[in-house]
């Protein structure tokens, strides 16, 4: 079963969009199999997007992901990286479709509510980045 990992980023979690986008993981059937608040620190930010080093918009990802709390999650399902970011919709508010949490709930490109791996290379990487072993908790999701 596949794996993947999904952030609330500061701006959601700040307007008590929690349990709206739990919600909406559970009804695509995805699996929470992990999950904690936290809030991050430049350093943790940073070598969490490193690959964006550079870009325009890299220090502003930055300062923004550390301005308050987030909740970091593994979800769990068939095919749930694509799925998920499916659900989250474009990086870009204005295009994303309506019903995708980034349409609902993303202010703009920079404050866009929700983080999903894009490929299974970084769905590894960004699990192993936030979470031991032990702290997942894999299982079977009831038919
Ligand atoms: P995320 O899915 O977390 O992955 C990288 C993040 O960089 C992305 O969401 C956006 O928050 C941010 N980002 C990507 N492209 C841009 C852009 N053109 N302008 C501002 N922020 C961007």
């Amino acid at each position: 079963m596949q794996q993947t990992l999904s952030i609330i980023k500061p701006d959601a979690v700040k307007q008590n969009r929690i349990g709206a986008i739990f919600s909406r993981f559970e009804s695509a059937r995805f699996t929470i199999v992990a999950t904690k608040m936290l809030h991050l620190t430049e350093e943790q930010a940073g070598g969490f997007y490193a690959e964006h080093k550079g870009q325009p918009f890299y220090e502003n990802l930055v300062r923004f992901m550390t301005s308050g709390p987030v909740v970091v999650s593994v979800l769990q399902g068939e095919n749930v990286i694509k799925r998920h970011r499916e659900l989250i919709g474009a990086t870009d508010p204005q295009a994303a479709a309506a019903g995708t949490l980034r349409f609902d709930f993303a202010a703009s490109k920079s404050i866009n509510a929700v983080h999903g791996s894009d490929s299974e290379q970084s769905a590894k990487r960004e699990i192993e980045y936030f979470f031991t072993e032990s702290e997942i908790f894999s299982r079977q999701t009831k038919g």
